[in-house]
C-alpha cells in the first residue's frame, strides 16, 4: 500500500522518537537505580541530576542561544515523561527548571536572559518558581508578599510556601505585590538569588510523595534586589504567572503520563509471573480488563499531552484550555492507573519492596500542583464560555 503522508500526523517525528529512546537509556542506567533510595531517604536525587546533566536533559528547554539543548516543548515533555516513568522526583529537575525560567523566557529582558539562562543550561544552577503562599494557593491574586521600589532597588518581604526544589535551586522567580490592593493587576515578577541577603528557607515539608524533591518555604526579610531584576513590566506579574502555567501544565501532564506508564509496565510484567489458582493471574479476564483500561487511558492522556505540547511550542491561542485539560486528564489517569497497579500486585503492592506504592504516592501530587484539578476546570470552563474552544 502506498504511504499516505496524512498518517504521519499521528506519528512522532523521528527526532522526537530519538529523544525518547535516548532519554530512556539514560534513565534506565542513571536514574532508575536511585529512585527507591531517594524516596526512602527523602533526599534530593543528586546522582540522577548528574546523569541527566551529563546527557543535557536537566533543562532541555533552554534555547541554543543561551547554550541550552534547545529541545522544543514536545521533546521536553517526552524527556519529563521518560524520567517520571522511573522516578517522579527526578522528573521535577527539568520540569521545575522550565517552570522557574519560563517567566524570563516569556517576558524577561535580554540582559536577564543572558545572565541567568546559561547557568541553568550548564547545570550549574537550578531555577524555582515562587508563586504560592500559606494563604494564597489557588487564589494567586490574594498574595501578600510585597515588593516596594526604593530608588534603583526593590525590597521584598513575605513568605512563599510549597516551593519545589527550594534550597537546591540557586535562582527563584518570585511574584510579589507592587501595588497594594491591586489584586491581579498589582503583582510583579522578579529574579531572586539564593544568596541575596534576607532570603531563608523553612524545613523540608514531610510529604506523601515526590519525597526526593525538596519542598520548602522561602522567606524574604527585607531582601534588597537591583530593580533590573524585574521580569517584564511592573504589575504585569499575574499574567506572566498564568502564561507560564499554560506552558508548564503540559509538563505536569507529561510527568503524570510517565508515572502511569511506569506503573503499568511494572504491573503487566508482574501479572505474567504471579501464579494463583494454578495459573498466571494474567490469564484471568478481570486482570486483563484492568490492564486494558490502564493502557487505553494512558494512550488518551499521552495524545492529549503531546497535542498540548505542540500548542505550547506554537503558542496557539487555545493553549490555555489544552494545558489545563491535559494536566487534569493525565493526572487523574495517573492516580487511577497507579492505584490499580497496587491492586494488581495485591499485598506485595502495598509494600515498599515494590515500586508501585511509590508511584501511587507520587501520582497524587500531579492532581494538586500547578493548580488543583478543580482550578483546571475553572480555567477550562472560562475558555469554553469565551467561545475559544
Ligand atoms: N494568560 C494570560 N492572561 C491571563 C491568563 C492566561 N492564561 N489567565 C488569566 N489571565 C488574565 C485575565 O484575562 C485577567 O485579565 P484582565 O483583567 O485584563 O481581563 C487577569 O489575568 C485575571 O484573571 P482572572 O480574573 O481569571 O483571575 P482569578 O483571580 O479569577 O484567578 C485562577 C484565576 C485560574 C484561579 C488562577 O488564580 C489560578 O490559575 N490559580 C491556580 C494557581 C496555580 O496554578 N498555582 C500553582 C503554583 S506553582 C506549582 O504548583 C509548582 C510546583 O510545585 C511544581
Amino acid at each position: 500500500m502506498a504511504a499516505n503522508p496524512q498518517f504521519d500526523v499521528y506519528r512522532l517525528p523521528e527526532e522526537h522518537e530519538a529523544v525518547k529512546a535516548a532519554t530512556r537509556e539514560v534513565c534506565e542506567a542513571g536514574v532508575a537505580p536511585h529512585a527507591a533510595a531517594v524516596d526512602q531517604a527523602g533526599e534530593f536525587p543528586a546522582k540522577s541530576y548528574e546523569a541527566l546533566r551529563a546527557a543535557d536533559l536537566h533543562a532541555p528547554h533552554v534555547d541554543g542561544e543561551y547554550d541550552g539543548a534547545g529541545i522544543d516543548a514536545l521533546g521536553t515533555a517526552i524527556v519529563i515523561e521518560e524520567i517520571a516513568r522511573v522516578c517522579a522526583s527526578s522528573s521535577l529537575i527539568p520540569a521545575v527548571n522550565k517552570l522557574g525560567t519560563m517567566p524570563l523566557i516569556l517576558a524577561g529582558s535580554k540582559e536577564l536572559k543572558a545572565k541567568y539562562l546559561p547557568q541553568v543550561a550548564s547545570g550549574e544552577a537550578m531555577f524555582s518558581y515562587c508563586l504560592s503562599e500559606p494563604e494564597a494557593g489557588s487564589d494567586v491574586a490574594g498574595m501578600t508578599t510585597k515588593a516596594v521600589r526604593d530608588g534603583d532597588f526593590y525590597v521584598l518581604n513575605g513568605a512563599k510556601r510549597w516551593i519545589t526544589n527550594a534550597g537546591e535551586s540557586k535562582f527563584y522567580t518570585v511574584f510579589a505585590a507592587t501595588t497594594p490592593d491591586g489584586g491581579s493587576k498589582g503583582i510583579s515578577a522578579f529574579v531572586v538569588e539564593k544568596d541575596d541577603t534576607g532570603v531563608s528557607f523553612g524545613a523540608p515539608e514531610s510529604k506523601l510523595g515526590i519525597k526526593g524533591s525538596p519542598t520548602r518555604e522561602v522567606f524574604f526579610d527585607d531582601v534588597r534586589i537591583p530593580a533590573d531584576r524585574l521580569i517584564g513590566g511592573e504589575n504585569e506579574g499575574f499574567k506572566i504567572a498564568m502564561r507560564t502555567l499554560d506552558h508548564t501544565r503540559v509538563t505536569i501532564a507529561a510527568q503524570a503520563v510517565g508515572i502511569a506508564q511506569g506503573a503499568l509496565d511494572y504491573a503487566s510484567e508482574y501479572v505474567k509471573e504471579r501464579k494463583q489458582f494454578g495459573k498466571a493471574i494474567a490469564d484471568f479476564q478481570g486482570v486483563q480488563f484492568m490492564l486494558a483500561d490502564a493502557a487505553m487511558k494512558i494512550a488518551a492522556a499521552r495524545q492529549m499531552t503531546y497535542v498540548a505540547a505542540a500548542k505550547s511550542e506554537r503558542e496557539d491561542g487555545d493553549l490555555t484550555f489544552y494545558g489545563a485539560a491535559a494536566k487534569c486528564f493525565a493526572s487523574d489517569t495517573a492516580m487511577e492507573v497507579t492505584t490499580d497497579a497496587v491492586q494488581l500486585l495485591g499485598g506485595y503492592g502495598y509494600t515498599t519492596d515494590y515500586p508501585v506504592e511509590r508511584m501511587m504516592r507520587d501520582a497524587k501530587i500531579t492532581q494538586i500542583y500547578e493548580g488543583t484539578n478543580q482550578v483546571q476546570r475553572i480555567v477550562m470552563a472560562k475558555q469554553v464560555l469565551k467561545g475559544l474552544v
